[in-house]
């Protein structure tokens, strides 16, 4: 459970405190259940029996998959299980291999992944001996590419096209051997080509040595390729008579040999519709499906021509029906070929006639040499259709699905060739993986423990080895001069291996062998096991030879693909051709060039039972997969060693994020940035290991869960940049819409100002909030509004005025009302009027000028009874003469009285009161004008007042006046006495003065207002 907290811990590193959302644990626990998913995780992983029992076992629950760390074991089911589903694919996609139950899918994802991420080029080598299903494995790995890789129209052609080249392929290059129905006779490596973007491109297929003796030889319970059989029961009529075929297959010679043309689970009518779907989907059109199924239809008629030998044993035909057929060459020119060699003899050509024998050879080795060049004009047509012309970079994954290991009751050339190629696999997978492990770790610097494993480079040595191995001597064979055969190669064989460990003859054998061996075998101890070959036919089937004038008659035919695969340019070299086994021996060494420039992956398919029976598990079959496989001491290897390493560059610039002293950038020594991260990450002492330029990692959880971590941590990174993205482009749409509105602020509200219009109220009311005027009085602070403000500023100039005044009023005492009533008062009678008026608003008014105790006694017990209201000091001027006398002006409820100590001087009750006039300058005279109906009344009191809007305000009030109260321009006339008027000039000057003037008036001098 120690794996199980160190994931979260290292999620939490991702996350900082966040959620941890997978569970490797849970899928480990998984396992338990159903045997162990991963072999790297049983105990007694030294055990052949604890494999095995573990294979079985979930074998029997229908789970075919098993991983050895990333190599993934096959177990073929030999039924249909419900695994290969939409659904099932979805499930796998971008998930870490380890985290759900093992399948072809995992690790075809897998691949495409490390293909995406670290830009390399990758291959998945299939193995397993013939029927262990590698090629339904293949299958299976292109359907998911095809469903998980990003798609378009462009790419679903190629996608398309590359699913559609299988049935193709396989139609031309499968056939029922007796080990499978389906059987592989022809070796496939195939390309599939991505963009840096991961979508796959394009395609091309390399193709390995077709077995050709398979078009003229079936052994029994056998059958030649599919497509003789899809043409002639699927065909429909028209073509059928067009190619001179009948619909019955046991019509052709070279179709019966195996006795099984009918196999129950093969259906060649379906199989030839798919065919011909699948030819127009790669871009076939009807004239090249017309030239190809005339050539497959001309191999049939060539099968039927048959020879009868004249007196002297020399080849006639006596019939030349079929030649009819034959790739529109003139019949009688065939007929030529069929039956006479041309032999160059100096300066003349002669023709010398076959035996019914050779004429029979010459037949099929015509026919072989037109399926096998056709086969790969093939080839060809198809990696046309799926090239991808474009020159910009791509990155791999090869397919490898050859011919698997086999063995039958005889076996000849072809097994020979089939299991050298395997031969050579194993030594590639012990090289790339065994070796190189071990070299690896001894170059690297890091300590280990040697794993016995068997080598076979000495079983390969022992077959292509230059001028020693059996291919060399096969070689010499074909080319020496004089008569060698079949047996003479034997012997040579004999004389050079003689000593081989690997090599037994009937001659060589002890006794105890001898009893199972043939004069004419000779066996080999692959490293699958023992196979004992026959040589006869291996001298012709190297040399392959077709005779010149045959090729030259081919040159002949009106089919344009038998023109190109019998092209005029091929006799004119003098050399020989190379034999089949050394070219097939080059080819290997290219495929293996191919590959060892790649990352390798691993399918290792094994076969359940002999028989094909769904659901048995041949434990003794198995064991034997397990053990030449090799896979135990893979095992081994894995578990003495480290699950993963990577070049500290490559692992620190993918995961330095998850570490804050390597991310964004880590300046010093990879390898130290890497010991950083690693020790930030948690990972323990035995968990890795530093190599020169690698870290080892020893367990592949501990690389999941730095995985997963980074997974996660990629995720917020990629959240964090979007949002960056987002906020730029948030800022420049904000920027560009300012402009606009700017722009256009003035015009009515469009989508391109509103938001700006928005802006400036908002901003007009953020700055008005915080200048707001302070008093109720103080006019002037009030920020001007922009344009599209004025209205909403003048609502709130008022608003915050009358809540200014609310605020105000509340605070006031109703002595200082009254007072403040007063003011109004005096501001309806003399705002706007009089020019002392406004310094006159801030001085407050008082309830009296005199106190009581200052008016005199006698006075006060005349006018108590009135109610005295108000009183003020004033200066009178003398209606004549205008002197000026000091008085006090005191107003009762009833009257006003002008009193001179003791004296009442004048009253003048209200109703006698006319009113007041004064001057609008800024002087303090007023005048009370007196009613003169009473010839006891005085005249108009012409009074000077320091106290003049508060006495006059108070009067106004008291006396009911403030109608009655005039502000005059100029002069004011006043009555001395009924009937008798006087008057005062007011004017503007330096000093104020009061005097009277010389035409008779007061002259009261104001003195100069700044203000007004
Ligand atoms: N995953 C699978 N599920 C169901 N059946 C399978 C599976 N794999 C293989 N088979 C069955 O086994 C048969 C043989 O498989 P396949 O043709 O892939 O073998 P092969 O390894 O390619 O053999 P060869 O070397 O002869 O070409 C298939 O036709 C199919 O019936
Ligand atoms: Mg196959």
């Amino acid at each position: 459970m120690r794996q199980s907290y160190r994931l979260g811990q290292y999620k939490q590193i991702a996350l900082g405190h966040g959620q941890c959302c997978l569970d490797l644990e849970g899928a480990l626990i998984a396992r338990d259940r159903v045997g162990i998913q991963d072999f790297v995780l049983l105990d007694a992983h030294n055990s052949e029996t604890a494999f095995l029992d573990n294979l079985k076992k979930r074998f029997t629950e229908d789970l075919i998959y098993t991983y050895i760390g990333t190599l993934l074991i096959s177990v073929n089911p030999y039924k249909e299980l419900d695994i290969y589903t939409k659904k099932q694919m979805d499930l796998y996609m971008g998930v870490n291999f380890f985290e759900l139950p093992p399948h072809i899918y995992a690790l075809a994802d897998n691949v495409y992944h490390t293909m995406l991420s670290e830009a390399n080029n990758n291959f998945i080598l299939i193995s397993g001996e013939s029927g262990a299903g590698k090629t339904e494995a293949s299958k299976k790995i292109l359907q998911y590419y095809a469903v998980s890789c990003p798609s378009s129209t462009l790419l679903d052609t190629v996608r398309d096209r590359m699913l559609m080249s299988n049935p193709v392929l396989e139609a031309f290059g499968n056939a029922k051997t007796m080990k499978n129905d389906n059987s592989s006779r022809f070796g496939k490596y195939m390309d599939i080509q991505f963009d840096c973007q991961g979508d796959a491109v394009g395609g091309h297929i390399l193709s390995y040595l077709l077995e050709k003796s398979r078009v003229v030889h079936q052994n029994h319970g056998e059958r030649n390729f599919h497509i003789f059989y899809q043409l002639v029961e699927g065909g429909e009529e028209d073509l059928l008579r067009h190619l001179g075929l009948e619909k019955d297959t046991k019509r052709y010679s070279y179709l019966v040999q195996g006795e099984c043309s009918n196999v129950s689970s093969i259906n060649d009518k379906n199989d030839w519709k798919t065919v011909k779907n699948a030819l127009s989907v790669i871009d076939f059109d009807a004239n090249d499906i017309e030239h190809l199924f005339g050539i497959i239809a001309s191999v049939l008629h060539l099968g039927n021509v048959h020879f009868d030998g004249d007196t002297k044993g020399y080849a006639t035909l006596n019939t030349n029906a079929a030649l009819r057929w034959l790739l529109g060459i003139h019949v009688q020119v065939l007929h030529e070929a069929l039956t006479f060699r041309k032999i160059e003899a100096k300066s003349e050509e002669v023709l010398s006639p076959f035996t019914v024998d050779h004429a029979i050879y010459a037949r099929d080795a015509l026919a072989k040499a037109i399926y096998g060049r056709a086969f790969t004009w093939l080839v060809n047509r198809i990696n046309e259709s799926l090239e991808n012309k474009d020159s910009g970079r791509k990155t791999v994954i090869g397919l490898l699905d050859i011919y698997g290991f086999e063995v039958f009751s005889v076996n000849s050339f072809e097994q020979f060739c089939i299991n050298y190629c395997n031969e050579k696999l194993q030594q590639l997978f012990i090289q790339l993986t065994l070796k190189a492990e071990q070299e690896e770790y001894e170059a690297e610097g890091i300590g280990w423990e040697p794993v016995q494993f068997f080598n076979n480079k000495i079983i390969c040595d022992l077959v292509e080895e230059k001028h020693r191995g059996i291919i060399s001597v096969l070689d010499e064979e074909c080319m020496r001069p004089g008569d060698a055969t079949d047996l003479t190669f034997l012997d040579k064989l004999e004389e050079k291996m003689g000593n081989h460990p690997h090599f037994v003859t009937y001659k060589l054998a002890d006794k105890k062998t001898r009893k199972s061996l043939e004069r004419g075998d000779f066996r080999l101890l692959h490293y699958a096991g023992e196979v004992t070959y026959c040589v006869v036919g291996f001298i012709d089937k190297n040399n392959d030879l077709l005779y010149k004038n045959i090729k030259d008659v081919m040159r002949l035919s009106k089919n344009p693909i038998i023109q190109q695969c019998f092209p005029a340019t091929e006799g004119d070299s003098r050399r020989r051709p190379e034999t089949v086994a050394t070219q097939f021996k080059n080819s290997l060494l290219r495929l293996t060039e191919i590959l060892t420039a790649k990352e390798a992956w691993y399918v290792r398919c094994l076969k359940s039972n002999d028989n094909k029976q769904p659901g048995k598990f041949d434990e003794v079959l198995v064991r034997h997969q397990v053990k030449y496989l090799g896979l135990m001491e893979h095992l081994r290897v894995r578990r003495a060693g480290f699950a993963y390493r990577r070049r500290y560059e490559v692992f620190l610039k993918r995961y330095k994020a998850l570490c804050p002293a390597t991310w964004p950038h880590w300046k010093g020594v990879p390898s130290d940035g890497v010991e950083k991260l690693v020790q930030h990450l948690g990972y323990q002492p035995d968990e890795y290991k530093m190599g020169k330029t690698k870290i080892f990692i020893r367990y592949a959880r501990t690389l999941f869960a730095t995985e997963d971590a980074f997974e996660i941590c990629k995720h917020e990174l990629g959240k964090q940049k979007r949002t960056q993205k987002r906020h730029f482009n948030f800022f420049s749409y904000i920027i560009s819409m300012f402009i606009k509105g700017y722009i256009t602020r003035r015009e009515a509200k469009t989508t391109d100002n509103s938001e700006y219009l928005a802006f400036v109220r908002q901003s007009y009311l953020n700055r008005l909030k915080d200048n707001l005027p302070k008093t109720v009085l103080d006019k002037t602070t009030w920020l001007t509004p922009p344009p599209v403000m004025t209205e909403t500023s003048e609502i709130l100039r008022q608003l915050h005025t009358r809540m200014m005044v609310r605020k105000y009023v509340r605070g006031i005492t109703p002595q200082k009302k009254a007072q403040l009533q007063q003011k109004v008062v005096t501001s309806g009678i003399f705002k706007g009027k009089k020019d002392s008026y406004p310094s006159s608003i801030a001085v407050p008014f008082v309830d009296t000028r005199i106190n009581e105790q200052d008016i005199n006694m006698r006075v006060l017990q005349t006018i108590r009874h009135e109610r005295i209201k108000y009183s003020v000091p004033v200066v009178k001027y003398d209606r004549n003469g205008f002197k000026p006398r000091p008085r006090q002006l005191i107003l009762t409820q009833a009257a006003v009285y002008l009193v001179e100590e003791a004296k009442i001087k004048q009253r003048v009750d209200y109703v006698s009161l006319k009113g007041a006039s004064l001057s609008n300058l800024g002087d303090s005279v007023m005048i009370l004008h007196v009613a003169l109906n009473d010839p006891k009344q005085k005249g108009d009191m012409i009074l000077q007042c320091d106290h003049l809007f508060e006495a006059l305000t108070k009067l106004a009030m008291i006396a009911n006046k403030q109608n009655n109260i005039k502000v005059v321009q100029g002069s004011i006339k006043f009555e001395i006495q009924a009937g008798k008027e006087g008057g005062v000039d007011f004017s503007v000057g330096q000093e104020p003065m009061i005097y009277k003037g010389k035409n008779g008036h007061l002259m009261v001098v104001a003195p100069r207002i700044k203000s007004r």
